[in-house]
């Protein structure tokens, strides 16, 4: 931290509300945006955290339309499920609020209305992409083609997601109409534009000069963009849903919706402290931190504080952008569209009391320098192994001892020797580098130094033996041992809480302990002795093998229903001369008996009456069909390829069948009884 602080305003980005959240999300955003900001007022320092749903924007007019709802039902649905599921995961924001929101338009249009009239904006005709048989102009999602960076397919409108390129519309080669399919066609159009250009040296020196502490990957990022020279972008697009341009004759016109979005900041500040907003917004004594996913980063290290700037008034620029890169999923990127994703509002469901389970894998694997994994064996295993026979373990036998020896009561520590210094010592050390990890935005090495409170204290009984010792009858020296991992597990109760709340929460009730903060973390007198504790409950459960199957099955269902809903019938094969095609002899023959090949999983051994003679064919199309089942039907074979030897068997002929999307082979039949051995014609 370059200054002193008064307090913090920390903003998580506004997931957009056309679908729920998925673990993606809460790990590149919410998960440690939530971490820092419990950490924080556990610190007792003056913090809020902002939080919304991004309510504009044309995947949600897509989603609408394919449904034939209203865009606003779609984003009621969502936002609904995103603010309950978020709230069930422990994420504390103070507010969590919507850009549909009255609040948010009024401060969005007047945001607009004073760059407009400090002639903040250049505004520009242009030849833009239309649809004219859905009468609108095809911006962002509305269109996708070829990307002219990596000529990868399905290039978006104003994003290539195979290369990341931010695009626009215009650049798409072969571009094609998302509502329609059609090819559209350009027509004009007039546009405001923020001259990002104008802001190029003073970004240069914030972000270049004055942050090189941002994480590598976020200045990386601003400095590629800095370094190819910024261009002016349109703020303002052709829809009919978004917050309307606020100017005369702008008919039709709304802010694009990465104008509005982080606007929406301020509209949710001003929502939650309608009389001191201000204060965490313009005052230089506050530092104002932006959780976001790697996609947002221009967004929000050079548009918006271009914005900002534009707009005067003293507005705070980010002190830090401490984005996340992405998170995948067992091997594969998450997609909404594809269904391939962990969905908050189902995990809860599938998996209930069991947050912190959640919220530990994704801080224990989050992708915070590179993109990372997430599997569900890694989940059960990290569940399993290290919640329970861990830090579950360490809690409950310090309570368990306790009870059966002191009956709940937290024994004098008298006499303590130095074992039992050291491992409070090396406690006090954890927690020391815990908080230094914090401070800088790196949660997975903070999580590891909590989990090595538990490790010590694990570590500690298992030295100190008490059990052995009561047994001598020393009850004195075991009372001593007992206070010293009770005084450990407040420690925990204490340093978990931005990380395990729910966790946190069960283990203070247990140790009798009442409001928490930071200092507390490595003290050696957080619970005095002859407290009664409560009785000892299991802070954590195994997760079986069978509820792992059913999530895996569930994302095997989901990559089968995928491959069947983006299955394309494959292009025509070039043409045959009719002679050639005829030379085929195509027949229908009935089946008189039919069995497994033996050792061959795929074959079946077919025994055909072809109307001449009986023949044999051997086809793959065991794993499609029990044998017996075929048995007297009739398929339509080519009768006259050469005999061909299959596991020693003569295969004489091919029998006909259709491979469809999922994979599946259907034979082909006639509709009715045909003579054996009639050609197909
Ligand atoms: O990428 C997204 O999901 C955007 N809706 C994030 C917006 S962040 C902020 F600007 F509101
Ligand atoms: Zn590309």
């Amino acid at each position: 931290m370059s200054k002193e602080f008064k307090r913090t305003l920390v903003t998580t980005a506004l997931p957009y509300a056309n679908g729920p959240v998925h673990i993606g999300h809460l790990a590149g955003v919410y998960v440690p945006a939530d971490i820092y900001t419990r950490f924080l007022r556990l610190r007792g320092e003056d913090v809020v955290m902002i939080g919304g749903s991004d309510e504009h924007g044309v995947p949600i007019t897509i989603k609408a339309r394919k449904e034939g709802v209203t865009p606003q039902d779609i984003v009621d649905r969502y936002h609904g499920i995103i603010k309950d599921s978020m709230a069930g995961l422990g994420i504390s924001f103070d507010i969590y609020s919507r850009t549909t929101s009255k609040m948010h338009s009024a401060t969005a249009s007047e945001f607009f209305r004073r760059l407009y009239d400090k002639g903040e904006f250049v505004e520009k005709t242009s030849m833009q992409l239309y649809d004219e048989e859905a009468g609108q102009f095809l911006a962002d999602r509305y269109v996708t083609g070829e990307c002219p960076h990596c000529h990868a397919d399905g290039a978006y409108g104003d994003q290539c997601e195979k290369c990341g390129t931010s695009l626009n519309a215009t650049d798409l080669i072969n571009p094609h109409s998302a509502i329609t399919g059609n090819v559209p066609v350009m027509r004009e159009t007039r546009h405001w534009y923020l001259p990002l250009d104008r802001w190029q040296n003073f970004l240069e020196k914030w972000i270049l000069e004055d942050h090189k502490e941002w994480k590598s990957n976020v200045y990386g990022q601003c400095k590629s963009w800095l370094d190819l020279g910024l261009q002016p972008r349109a703020v303002s697009r052709d829809l009919d849903w978004g917050v309307p341009v606020p100017v005369e004759g702008a008919d039709g016109k709304v802010l694009y919706v990465w104008f509005d979005a982080p606007i929406g900041y301020i509209s949710n500040t001003k929502e939650f402290l309608p009389d001191s907003w201000e204060k965490y917004w313009k005052d230089p004594e506050t530092r104002v931190i932006n959780f976001i996913g790697k996609d947002n980063i221009v967004f929000h290290c050079i548009v918006f504080p271009a914005m900002l700037k534009a707009y005067g008034d003293n507005f705070q620029l980010p002190d830090n952008v401490p984005a996340n890169e992405f998170l995948n999923l067992e091997g594969d990127k998450i997609s909404t569209s594809r269904n391939w994703a962990v969905w908050l509002h189902e995990y809860l469901v599938d998996f209930p009391g069991k947050q912190d389970t959640l919220r530990y894998v994704l801080t224990a694997n989050a992708p915070e320098t590179k993109d990372n994994d997430f599997t569900w064996r890694d989940f059960q295993a990290r569940n399993n192994s290290e919640l329970v026979a861990i830090l579950g373990n360490f809690v409950n036998r310090a309570m368990v001892l306790t009870h059966k020896y002191f009956e709940g009561k937290v024994p004098v520590a008298d006499g303590i020797a130095e074992t039992d210094s050291n491992a409070l010592a090396e406690v006090a050390a954890a927690g020391r580098a815990l908080t230094t990890a914090l401070e800088g935005f790196h949660f997975r090495e903070a999580l590891k130094e909590a989990m090595n409170m538990a490790r010590t204290g694990n570590r500690y009984l298992q030295e100190t033996e008490p059990w052995k010792i009561a047994k001598s009858g020393d009850m004195e020296r075991v009372g001593v041992i007992l206070n010293t991992a009770l005084q450990i597990c407040a420690s925990i109760a204490v340093a978990f809480e931005p990380f395990l709340p729910f966790m946190s929460g069960k283990l203070c009730k247990m140790l009798g302990m009442g409001d928490l903060c930071w200092d507390m973390v490595g003290k050696t007198d957080n619970v005095a002795a002859g407290t009664q504790l409560g009785e000892p409950e299991l802070l954590f459960e195994k997760i079986e093998d069978e509820a792992i199957q059913a999530q895996i099955d569930k994302l095997n269902a989901a990559k089968e229903a995928n491959k069947i809903n983006s299955w394309k019938a494959a292009p025509q094969a070039p043409d045959v001369d009719f002679d050639t095609f005829m030379k085929a002899d195509l027949r229908v023959g009935t089946v008189l008996e039919c069995e497994r090949v033996p050792k061959a999983d795929k074959l079946l051994r077919f025994l055909i009456d072809d109307g001449l003679e009986k023949r044999t064919i051997v086809s793959g199309i065991a794993a499609h069909y029990a044998p017996e089942t075929l048995v007297g039907k009739q398929v339509v074979f080519i009768a006259n390829l050469p005999p061909r030897k299959l596991r020693g068997i003569v295969s004489q002929g091919m029998i006909l069948s259709a491979e469809n999307a999922d994979g599946s082979l259907t034979l082909l039949t006639p509709m009715a009884q045909a003579t054996p051995g009639a050609q197909v014609k």
